[in-house]
């Protein structure tokens, strides 16, 4: 095809109002976003309050924007909004700057560096089982999400933060569903008006601030040689090629970040898991009688994860029916070719995991919770780009080996102790925002296994 053709060619998509079709994306925009890509296909025109947007299935489409073109992207607006909180951390932060904080960053997060974490994080994984009751109604999430604080906290601050921990994971948690609650209404709210979520939210990033900073200059303030090995010690040390540090306010934005970003997925990854399990007892058996077979019972250690291939399977299989990153926001900073179309400077562009992950044209029977099709052969042939859990390319999720150790060796841990079965009665709603979360939780009755 010839550059004349790209140029005129239009993607389809629907003819309604910016201001209709922004009203079905906001009451349900997993829904909308399975309209668009069944009723358009591939290449999707978008109608935003603001602009144009772009909805790309074709993983060839994703595999430019995230690769091959990447240059002509920067992240989205969403995306952008979340800099309130986390400054010029490394989610938010882009070109060379971006580059310098991610080459800083990226040792600490290397498979051997990371490996020092897990048994903290089967110790704290244990603790947290050892605490429930067999036919004791609790919410899951809940629980996943105050472990996986505990474990991303533990591993930045070691020991310091215990005395804090309440004060983090409520003000925490405050700011996260501030983000929750604009991403979907508040294009209409600007972030500087005093409403109530407003206000909620500025006072819990005052108290987060005033314990982080707090932290980072008690740390700053040691010898060098007593600064720790914790991510924090190593955010610290870190030099540049030319010898340079990060400044205490630059760590503080990395911080704030590794603890947004580094717990609530992996928490949704294992409410997910719950609740597939829940549902699909002969998957359960099977996992069950692997942790039996390799462990007989005692915890879980990295060095088991090898031999635990269907508990890697049933992970895998679990962020693809319920991808805890349901979406992709970029935007393009000039007219760029992708696909058979042009997509203009300015455009919105979403990659959905939703719709990819469950793509009958890679995925037979998609809606099935099968971890036995990664065993496939056929699996190996999948286009790279239609399995993406953890984004792509440089900007790539920087914690995905940290992620899938942490979610492994914790549903090890609490597989072999415990059967969670879903209490019956309860409504299971979506709630798509900044992570694909339960609306209201998930209430489970712990039996043991
Ligand atoms: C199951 C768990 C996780 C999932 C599904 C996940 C997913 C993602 C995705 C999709 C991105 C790319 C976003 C984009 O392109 O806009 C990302 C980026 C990022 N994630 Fe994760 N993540 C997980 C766990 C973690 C953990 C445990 C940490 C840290 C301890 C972490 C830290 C980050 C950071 C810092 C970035 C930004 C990287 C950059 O742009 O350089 N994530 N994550």
């Amino acid at each position: 095809m010839d550059s004349a053709q790209i140029e005129t060619r239009e993607m389809p998509g629907p003819a309604a109002s910016a201001l209709q079709e922004m009203g079905k994306f906001g009451n349900d925009p997993l829904a909308y976003f399975e309209h668009l890509a069944g009723e358009y296909g591939d290449y999707v025109r978008m109608k935003m309050i603001r602009g144009e947007g772009a909805l790309l299935v074709d993983p060839n489409a994703i595999e430019e924007v995230l690769v091959r073109k990447k240059k002509h992207f920067i992240k989205g607006r969403a995306t952008r909004a979340l800099g309130e909180l986390l400054g010029k951390g490394l989610l938010v932060s882009e070109g060379d700057f971006w580059r310098r904080q991610r080459r800083l960053a990226q040792p600490a997060f290397h498979k051997d560096r990371i490996a020092q974490y897990a048994d903290r994080m089967v110790a704290l994984a244990g603790a947290m089982v050892d605490r429930w009751q067999a036919g004791q109604v609790m919410d899951v999430h809940d629980e996943m999400v105050k472990v996986t604080l505990a474990i991303v906290a533990d591993a930045l601050f070691s020991a310091d933060v215990s005395r804090h921990a309440g004060t983090v994971g409520r003000s925490l948690e405050a700011t996260l569903a501030h983000f929750q609650w604009w991403s979907r209404y508040a294009f209409l709210v600007p972030m500087w008006l005093p409403v109530g979520p407003n206000r909620r939210f500025y006072r819990a990033k005052r108290d987060l601030d005033q314990i982080v900073n707090g932290l980072i200059a008690e740390r700053m303030a040691k010898p060098e040689a007593e600064r720790g090995g914790d991510l924090l010690g190593m955010l610290i040390g870190a030099r540049d090629e030319d010898g340079s540090a990060m400044s205490a306010r630059q760590v503080r934005d990395e911080v704030m970040t590794l603890m947004l970003a580094g717990h609530e997925t992996t928490a949704n990854t294992l409410t997910w898991t719950a609740l597939l399990l829940s549902e699909n007892p002969q998957v359960r058996e099977k996992l069950e009688d692997e942790l039996r077979r390799v462990l007989g019972g005692r915890p879980p250690a990295l060095a088991d994860l090898p031999n635990l291939p269907y508990n890697e399977a049933v992970i895998k299989e679990s962020m693809r029916v319920y991808p805890p990153v349901w979406v992709l926001g970029y935007e393009a900073t000039d007219d760029v070719p992708i696909g058979p179309y042009t997509i203009k400077k300015g455009t919105a562009v979403f990659m959905s995991q939703w719709i990819s992950h469950h793509d009958a044209r890679w995925f037979p029977d998609p809606q099935a919770f099968k971890p036995e099709r990664w065993a496939d052969p056929a699996m190996k042939q999948l286009p790279t780009y239609a399995y993406y859990p953890f984004g792509g390319g440089e900007r790539m999720c920087i914690g995905k080996a940290f992620a899938l150790m942490e979610a492994q060796l914790l549903l090890a841990t609490i597989a072999q102790r415990y059967r969670l079965d879903v209490a019956p009665d309860q409504a299971i709603k979506l709630d798509p925002s900044v992570t694909l979360r339960p609306m209201q939780g998930l209430k489970v009755a712990p039996k043991a296994a």
